[in-house]
C-alpha cells in the first residue's frame, strides 16, 4: 500500500481492457496503459493519485488480500478458486460465462446415480465444494492446467468442471454442459483494511461504476 495512492490490480488480457474502458467512462483514465507495446508493469495517474498494475488472473486476489493492491478486478471463477480473505463488492456484468460440469451425454446417469466418478478440472476447490458440499457426492478430483475437454475424450475422467462461454469447444468435441455450478462474470474485489482506510474514495468509485453498468 503506497501512502496516498489507490492501487488497482487488473487481470491481464481482455478483462483488463474492458475494465479500463469502464473506468474511463467514470473519469478514471491511465494514458500510460494505452501503449500496447509497453513492457511496463505498473502505471500511474498522478493527478488522481491512482496506480494500476497487470497481473496473472490467479494472482489478483493474492495482491488484494495482502493489501499490495487496494482493489482488483477479476473473474468470479478465480475469486471462488482462490478463496482469499477479501471483499467482493460489485458484479461488473461483463465477461459473462458459466462454470459447468460437462461431459458426454452418457455421463448424465453417472451424475444422477451419484457414482464415484473422476472429475478433471483447472478449478479443484470449486469442483470439490460443488460435489462434496452441494451434491454430497464423493468424487476423485484430477487437477489439469488447460484443454480440460480432452480428459473425458481420452478417458482420464468421466466429467470435467470447466468454463463454458459460447459452448463451441464442447460441441466440437462431442461434449455438453450437464450441470451448472455457478454463473461467472468480472467482479470488483477490495482489501479488507483498505475498505476502512480508503472508504470514501473506494465507495465513490463503486457508486460511479454502479451508475455506469
Ligand atoms: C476456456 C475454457 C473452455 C473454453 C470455453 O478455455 O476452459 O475450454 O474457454 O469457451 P467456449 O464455450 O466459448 O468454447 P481457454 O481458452 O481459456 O483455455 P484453456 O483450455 O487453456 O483453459
Amino acid at each position: 500500500m503506497l501512502e496516498g495512492y489507490l492501487t488497482v490490480a487488473l487481470a491481464k488480457g481482455r478483462l483488463a481492457k474492458k475494465t479500463m474502458e469502464l473506468f474511463e467512462k467514470i473519469g478514471i483514465t491511465c494514458r500510460e496503459m494505452e501503449d500496447e507495446k509497453t513492457r511496463k508493469l505498473i502505471f500511474v495517474n498522478e493527478e488522481l493519485k491512482m496506480r494500476f498494475f497487470l497481473a496473472k488472473a490467479n494472482d489478483v486476489p493474492t495482491y488484494v488480500e495482502y493489501g499490495a493492491a487496494d482493489m482488483g478486478v477479476v473473474g468470479k471463477d478465480t475469486i471462488a478458486e482462490e478463496n482469499r480473505a477479501l471483499y467482493e463488492v460489485l458484479d461488473l456484468g461483463f465477461g459473462k460465462c458459466r462454470m459447468c460440469v460437462c461431459g458426454p451425454a452418457s455421463a448424465k446417469k453417472l451424475l444422477l446415480n451419484h457414482e464415484q466418478i473422476r472429475v478433471a478440472t483447472k478449478y479443484p476447490l470449486i469442483a470439490k465444494s460443488y460435489f462434496n458440499d452441494q451434491k454430497h457426492q464423493t468424487v476423485e478430483i484430477i487437477k489439469l492446467n488447460g484443454s480440460i475437454e480432452l480428459a473425458p475424450i481420452v478417458g482420464l475422467s468421466e466429467v470435467i468442471v470447466d468454463i463454458v462461454e459460447t459452448g463451441s469447444t464442447l460441441r466440437e468435441n462431442g461434449l455438453e454442459a450437464l450441470e451448472e455450478v455457478m454463473p461467472l462474470s468480472a467482479r470488483v474485489i477490495v482489501n479488507r483494511v483498505s475498505m476502512k482506510r480508503e472508504n470514501e474514495r473506494i465507495t465513490a468509485i463503486i457508486k460511479k461504476l454502479k451508475e455506469c453498468i
